[in-house]
């Protein structure tokens, strides 16, 4: 049985089979949707249904009054639906590649720096902040962040946070130079406005540094120079493993900001960082109700970081909820695989 969904005030629609997924049936008819987590946790893929019957796990705090998670809704009959936005995608752009390691470092006692070459003479397609799949042998994937920017074609940079039993960190423990792994990309919708020229405000917790890495080194490289406040939080400070990469923009860039926020006091008084949740050093960075008015905000790592900071920077300092991107880390498979056909 197929389910026809249309979008509300536009031309578009697309058919869902028994069981699809909302989010899943549009990305597989080249229809992206707002999305992060695919679980049903983050919130980033909450919009209307319009018209017509869904089945869905319960309402949770992700899920805003008046409005579903499409990302774990079922259609049970044809649907009208009204997602915050939507975009036609290049089906074809995305693909399926093996890849060597190059390189495989501990850039934190629990942070796994990977570096991966593509095969001779390939280039892989991807903007900045946008993620890949790690194909795993049980058929399962994760998702992760790429690290360096698009016109470092031939690699990618993976920054992998170990999680106690996942299936991903017992492999990437043991990869060596010259391990093969199978990759599909790209993925995602967290991008660089490249035509805005508004201050950036980039809040990251811990490997949530990898997108906001692969943004900034992608200005860098198109000489876009708006000013950056970058504030990167962690639990201690082995957590803010890639000082080089935060020198080098500071070196390069006169209006770049940086303020490490760490939680453990010790290690926060040692470094002279904010002691505290990146939260908590937005609202201390900001004293003006609109102070965020006129800035876009780029915010990465787990739902519940995502989560205050948004509310910290929309309710509290002024920003337009519109100018606040996000890319929420859910450790675990996604949803659904939702590659398109
Ligand atoms: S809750 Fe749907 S994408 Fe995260």
């Amino acid at each position: 049985m197929t389910f026809e969904i249309r979008i509300a005030d536009s031309d578009v629609h697309f058919s869902a089979q028994a069981g699809q997924t909302v989010l899943d049936a549009a990305l597989q008819a080249g229809i992206e949707l707002p999305y992060s987590c695919r679980k049903g946790v983050c919130g980033t893929c909450a919009g209307g249904v319009v018209s017509g019957q869904v089945q869905g796990p319960a309402r949770t705090e992700a899920t805003p009054e008046g409005q579903l998670l499409l990302c774990v809704c079922t259609p049970q009959s044809d649907l009208q639906i009204s997602p915050l936005s939507w975009r036609r995608i290049d089906p074809t752009a995305r693909r399926r590649v093996q890849v060597k390691v190059f390189r495989n470092t501990l850039a934190a006692p629990d942070v796994s720096l990977l570096v991966l070459r593509l095969p001779a003479g390939q280039r892989a397609r991807f903007k900045a902040g946008q993620y890949v799949q790690v194909c795993l042998p049980d058929g399962s994937q994760r998702a992760y962040s790429l690290a360096n920017p698009p016109h470092e074609s031939d690699t990618l940079q993976l920054h992998v946070r170990h999680v106690p039993g996942g299936q991903f960190t017992q492999i990437v423990t043991t990869l060596e130079s010259g391990s093969m792994l199978d990759v599909e990309l790209p993925f995602g919708q967290f991008e660089l406005r490249e035509a805005s020229t508004a201050p950036m405000l980039c809040v990251v917790g811990g490997t949530g540094f990898a997108p906001v890495k692969s943004l900034l080194d992608h200005m860098l490289k198109k000489g876009i120079r708006r000013p950056v406040t970058l504030v990167w939080g962690a639990r201690d400070r082995q957590g803010l493993y890639l000082p080089a990469a935060v020198k080098r923009w500071q070196q390069a860039w006169h209006d770049f900001r940086y303020v490490p926020a760490i939680e453990d006091a010790a290690d926060a008084q040692a470094l002279d960082a904010f002691h505290g949740r990146v939260d908590a050093a937005v609202r201390s960075l900001y004293a003006d109700a609109s102070a965020l008015a006129d800035h876009e905000v780029y915010c990465c790592g787990a739902p519940a970081m995502v989560t205050a900071t948004r509310g910290a920077c929309a309710d509290s300092l002024g920003l337009d909820a519109r100018n606040f991107f996000s890319d929420s880390f859910v450790p675990g498979p996604a949803h659904v695989d939702a590659a398109p056909a």
